[in-house]
């Protein structure tokens, strides 16, 4: 159960709660797209610690506090806090919890959220902590895939792109691997994802690196694009050696099976044309707006409102 806990790794959540909340977030996904004002959490404080650039994390939290009756409370850049003065994450945690009941962070040093969680009087979200994990991205991944297909098993799902920086793919490969999915990994030689992501998981027999996308194309269900993160590279020269390894194109998806889906985190670069947007097996702007109805969930699970 998720009831007045932190929410910092995937592997946090039970696999019976990914359904709990699945369910929870359609029940508020229909009541919304009916109007209904869902009042569930009046009086209550969220606080949005943001210290690396979000769109889609930051407002999609606090669109769904708002929508459960809530109030936010914010910092939305480094600068604009006492983080630029010096202020550890201990401290700065310290305070945020104790103006609010439920804290959600996004910081660049992974393993910020854990730390925060440590000293945190209130329940911690991580909403991305630099390379390290973005449960709640996987969570509402996870709810896309499940509406689609009916299902979050027996599926083959391809992880294209930056597989050694992206915390989405980090959380995600741990979840669909609880289940039995077979998942490839497709990335250039120097993003290929760590060892340590995928270390001590029961079903890794079932992960396999791949090289070419084209041996993946014409059979897997969902293909999860990801960008290659120029601000996480230490030495530029690598990035430009990578740079447009993958793009999705209307030719790519033509050799797509007929119901499979390409997802994408966003923000997007140049690894999915445009032109692929107006395609029915574009889900990745359906993704990112069940962001704000599993978020609600997540929330009045963790507040024990549900
Ligand atoms: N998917 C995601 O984390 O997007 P933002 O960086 O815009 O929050």
């Amino acid at each position: 159960m998720l009831k007045g806990k932190s929410l910092v790794n995937i592997d946090d959540v039970a696999s019976e709660d990914f359904f709990r909340i699945f369910d929870l977030a359609s029940e508020y996904k229909k009541r919304l797209s009916v109007g209904e004002y869902v009042k569930e959490l009046e009086g209550k404080i969220m606080s949005t610690l943001f210290f690396e650039p979000s769109t889609r994390t930051r407002l999609s939290f606090e669109s769904a506090m708002h929508r459960l009756g809530g109030n936010v409370i914010s910092v939305s850049e480094a600068k604009s806090s006492s983080a630029s003065k010096g202020e550890t994450i201990a401290d700065t945690i310290r305070m945020a919890s104790s103006y609010s009941d439920i804290v959600v962070m996004r910081h660049p040093m992974e393993g910020a959220a854990r730390l925060a969680s440590e000293f945190s009087s209130v329940p911690v979200i991580n909403g991305g902590d630099g390379s390290g994990q973005h449960p709640t991205q996987t969570l509402l991944d996870l709810f896309t895939i499940w509406e689609k297909f009916g299902r979050i098993d027996n599926l083959d799902v391809s992880l294209v792109g930056d597989l050694k920086y992206g915390r989405t793919v980090h959380s995600l490969v741990r979840a669909l691997s609880r289940f039995d999915n077979t998942v490839n990994l497709i990335s250039p030689e120097i993003l290929q994802m760590p060892d340590h992501v995928i270390s001590g998981m029961k079903q890794a027999r079932r992960i396999k690196r791949i090289e070419n996308l084209d041996d993946v194309l014409t059979k897997s269900d969902v293909f999860y694009v990801t960008r290659i993160q120029k601000e996480r590279f230490v030495d530029l020269n690598d990035y430009a050696k990578v740079i447009g390894s993958y793009s999705f194109d209307m030719e790519t998806v033509s050799k797509m099976k007929k119901n499979s889906i390409i997802m994408h985190p966003l923000p997007r670069v140049d690894e999915i044309n445009p032109e692929v947007d107006m395609d029915p097996r574009a889900y990745y702007f359906r993704e990112a707006s069940n962001g704000v109805f599993v978020r609600m969930a997540i929330i009045s699970m963790i507040l024990g409102v549900r």
